[in-house]
């Protein structure tokens, strides 16, 4: 099965699970889609083994399909329901976003946007967006045969002489512009994640990168004053996308997370990871004696300095002339450590990073995700929030779907071929 076989694919009985398989834990939910709203009903959360995941991707199927099941039962037990269909994320550093965007002159402004020409437009920016990511992952693998496929595609962005419309079609105007975000991946990372459904008998609805779905978790969805740079520190990544006026500008990833942080820690302990997790955890909440929270703090400076150059090293691929965001929005497990939150406030941004003014530096909480609603009451950590942003997106997987994304699907499905 192709992954283009999971387009135009819908939510059947108004059950869905998301799952998001993180390097430290698969965490998933079960909801439930009632009017435009998404009701967990049911949460469950497993830690997986250091060898099941490296930055972000799936290095042992097999340990990961058990991982899944463990947290999917949980899930289940909580909700008294399983369902069949699933939409899981897509994480690690292979896995590259971007919006490209075309603007266009029209021959006679006084006609009305034919399907013609938007399906023609689309076309010439799928076919640009995916030269472009091969180039990148080609060189940034040193495989000049990178076989790449395309996770998810999503309009950002449809403007005529500068309005933004929904549907364009029957339009007058001399100036069409469209944006269209695409995230790719190797195949593998794909493949691995096609078998881990199958194995675990679900029917994949859709793969979405996580970093996207972050981006789209919160700011109202039509808006284009929403501007933000959105930062998930997990285990192994940290994942980070760039919003500007409403639209997912990009979403990339580097291997750096909490992991890094509990290694450090177990070195100079000297103890094994796991009690190295649970010294970092007491140090966080401050239940650490005096001494040794002085010493795990000292031993974490320079891997917060080094973590915070892959976010300026990061952002400074997003800033050419626009200026950044200058809110940041934060979340994943690793974020709770407080060097973390101390790096980014403190942080001497290096002058090459266009902000407007110093960042501010929140954490989205679990109320702030758009539309979804947590029955469970267990919801209220940072590390929920990619699994309830997955959620949000399989939203709209019930229901219509919007015209544009019915051309964008098709072009899709075409060139997939
Ligand atoms: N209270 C805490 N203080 C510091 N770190 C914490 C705390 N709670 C969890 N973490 C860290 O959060 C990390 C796990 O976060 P999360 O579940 O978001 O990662 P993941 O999704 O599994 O990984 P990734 O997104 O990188 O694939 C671990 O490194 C863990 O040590
Ligand atoms: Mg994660």
């Amino acid at each position: 099965m192709g992954l283009f076989d999971f387009l135009g694919k819908k939510i059947e009985n108004r059950y869905a699970l998301a799952l998001d398989i993180g390097t430290e834990f698969a965490k998933a939910l079960i909801f439930k889609v009632e009017e435009d709203k998404g009701i967990v009903v049911g949460a469950g959360r497993q830690r997986q083994k250091l060898s099941d995941m490296q930055g972000g991707a799936v290095t042992d199927i097999q340990g990961v399909v058990q991982n899944c099941q463990k947290a999917i039962e949980r899930a289940a037990g909580q909700a008294q329901i399983m369902p069949t269909q699933v939409i899981m994320g897509i994480a690690g550093e292979l896995v590259k976003g971007n919006t490209t965007t075309i603007k266009y002159t029209r021959p006679d402004p006084k006609i009305g946007i034919t399907l013609e020409e938007l399906k023609d437009i689309i076309a010439r920016i799928q076919r640009r967006s995916f030269d472009r990511a091969r180039q990148i992952l080609a060189w940034e693998t040193g495989h000049a045969e990178v076989d790449v496929k395309l996770v998810n595609a999503a309009i950002v962005d449809v403007k005529i002489d500068g309005y933004n419309v929904t549907n364009p079609l029957g339009f007058q105007g001399r100036e069409l512009q469209v944006g269209v975000f695409n995230a790719f991946a190797p195949i593998v990372h794909l493949g691995a994640l096609q078998t881990i459904a199958a194995e675990l008998r679900l029917d994949l609805l859709s793969i979405v990168a996580d970093p996207y779905a972050l981006a789209r978790s919160i700011g109202p969805k039509e808006s284009t004053e929403f501007s933000a740079i959105f930062i998930d520190v997990g285990g192994g990544t940290t994942d980070i996308a760039v919003v500007r006026q409403g639209g997912v500008e990009g979403t990339k990833m580097f291997a750096l997370g909490g992991r890094t942080f509990t290694k450090r820690i177990a070195q100079v302990f000297g103890t094994t990871f796991l009690e190295a997790e649970e010294i970092k955890i007491k140090y966080s909440k401050g239940e650490l004696p005096a001494e040794d929270a002085t010493f795990v703090k000292k031993a974490l400076i320079t891997d917060c300095q080094v973590w915070l150059s892959g976010v300026e090293l990061t952002l400074e691929e997003f800033s050419s002339i626009e200026l950044l965001p200058s809110r940041i929005l934060l979340c994943g497990g690793g974020a709770m450590l407080p060097d973390i939150q101390e790096t980014l406030k403190k942080a001497q941004w290096s002058p090459t990073l266009p902000f407007a003014r110093i960042p501010n530096v929140h954490f989205i909480r679990p109320e702030d995700v758009e539309n979804i609603v947590d029955q469970t009451g267990e919801l209220k950590n940072p590390w929920d929030i990619t699994p309830m942003s997955l959620a949000n997106l399989g939203i709209d997987l019930v229901g219509e779907e919007r015209i544009t994304d019915s051309i964008l699907n098709k072009i899709v499905a075409s060139l997939r071929e």
